[in-house]
């Protein structure tokens, strides 16, 4: 995929301002790393994890930690964005201490020493204000991938699906209650080339009053999820990051959307139950005791932006962060 920077230039990438991304939750991000990396020992004796680099917001803060860093993002265009974008702050990217990588965080290779992980999934402002590629509503191409190799765009999804599983699609990674109308809509208008002409054909199959949301804004979500397959991304990553956290290590993911975070809350109350639950028992056949759980909750519940965050930075709303520790047992 070209990159695109339409209204974003290299000087601005220093910027939040600019670049229109601030990183969600950084103050709770950075307490829960730097207690990670003090658990494991010190940042001489642990590494850190960016697996959704982004624009490096997080990363950037992270790094003053002063241990060495993966920096990855499954999107070249964002690796380098947040390269310029720590040369523009100061920070020398070419430090031995960072490691820059390009890659789905489910296909990390990772060494067992991770004293803190972070996931803030999803897309970053710069895909969506930036990049003219499908994301926003008045981008002229209509593609969605976050990297090469996947063999879909949004595009040949909408023209070579058939209308049933476009309404699933849009009804199960989008929650559009619409979906079928909307589907079939999108059937009859074919062939899509434009973002604009799917938020357009939205528009005319949901009229009425408008809310708060854009119309289409269900269906570019349900749209971005599949083309990128997201929720099966999200979960093997977690799997292969909490293999690789040290005693002590935290792997903390940031979610903005319901389906996300209920597979992240289930996918980490699987791993802090019991490994191997028992097995029916009776008296004449007690159970094997199940073994203890690896890994425990670093934080009870989940965290939510503060209110004042949110009215900083709106985009901060829907955000969820949630977060595992690798138990540290004597
Ligand atoms: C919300 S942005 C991250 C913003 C970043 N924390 C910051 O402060 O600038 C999400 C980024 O994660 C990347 N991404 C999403 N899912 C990914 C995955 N499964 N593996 C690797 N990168 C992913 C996207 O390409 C995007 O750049």
């Amino acid at each position: 995929m070209e990159s695109d920077h339409k209204s974003i230039q290299p000087g601005d990438l220093g910027k939040e301002e600019s670049t229109g991304h601030f990183p969600v939750l950084l103050e709770e991000i950075l307490d829960l790393a730097s207690q990670a990396v003090q658990d494991c020992g010190g940042p001489a004796n642990c590494s850190i994890l960016d697996g959704t680099l982004g624009a490096g917001g997080h990363s950037l803060a992270l790094s003053k930690i002063g241990a060495p860093m993966i920096l990855s993002d499954r999107d070249q265009r964002m690796v380098s964005i947040a390269k310029e974008r720590f040369l523009s702050e100061g920070v020398e990217s070419s430090e031995p201490r960072f490691d820059w990588r390009c890659s789905r965080a489910s296909e990390l290779e990772l060494a067992p020493d991770l004293g803190f992980a972070l996931l803030d999934l999803g897309i970053s402002m710069i895909h969506l204000k930036g990049m003219n590629a499908g994301f926003s509503y008045d981008d002229d191409t209509l593609d969605m991938r976050l990297d090469p190799e996947l063999p879909d765009s949004a595009a040949d999804l909408l023209n070579n699906l058939d209308e049933q599983s476009l309404a699933d699609i849009l009804f199960q990674y989008g929650e559009e209650r619409a979906s079928r109308k909307i589907a079939a809509r999108i059937v009859a208008s074919r062939p899509l080339e434009s973002a604009r002409q799917l938020a357009t054909i939205i528009e005319k199959a949901i009229p009425g009053p408008r809310k708060r949301a854009h119309p289409a804004r269900k269906t570019f979500q349900a749209l971005r999820i599949a083309v990128n397959r997201e929720l099966q991304e999200a979960a093997q990553a977690v799997d292969t990051i909490a293999a690789a956290l040290k005693p002590g290590g935290v792997l903390a993911i940031i979610t903005f959307h319901s389906l996300e975070d209920r597979l992240i809350k289930q996918t980490f109350a699987k791993l802090c139950g019991a490994n191997q639950p028992p097995e029916q028992s009776n008296k004449y056949f007690p159970a094997p005791e199940a073994d203890a759980p690896l890994f425990e909750k670093a934080i009870r519940k989940s965290i939510t932006p503060s209110a004042e965050e949110q009215e900083k930075n709106l985009a901060s709303r829907s955000a969820r962060l949630r977060a595992i520790r690798r138990r540290i047992i004597e």
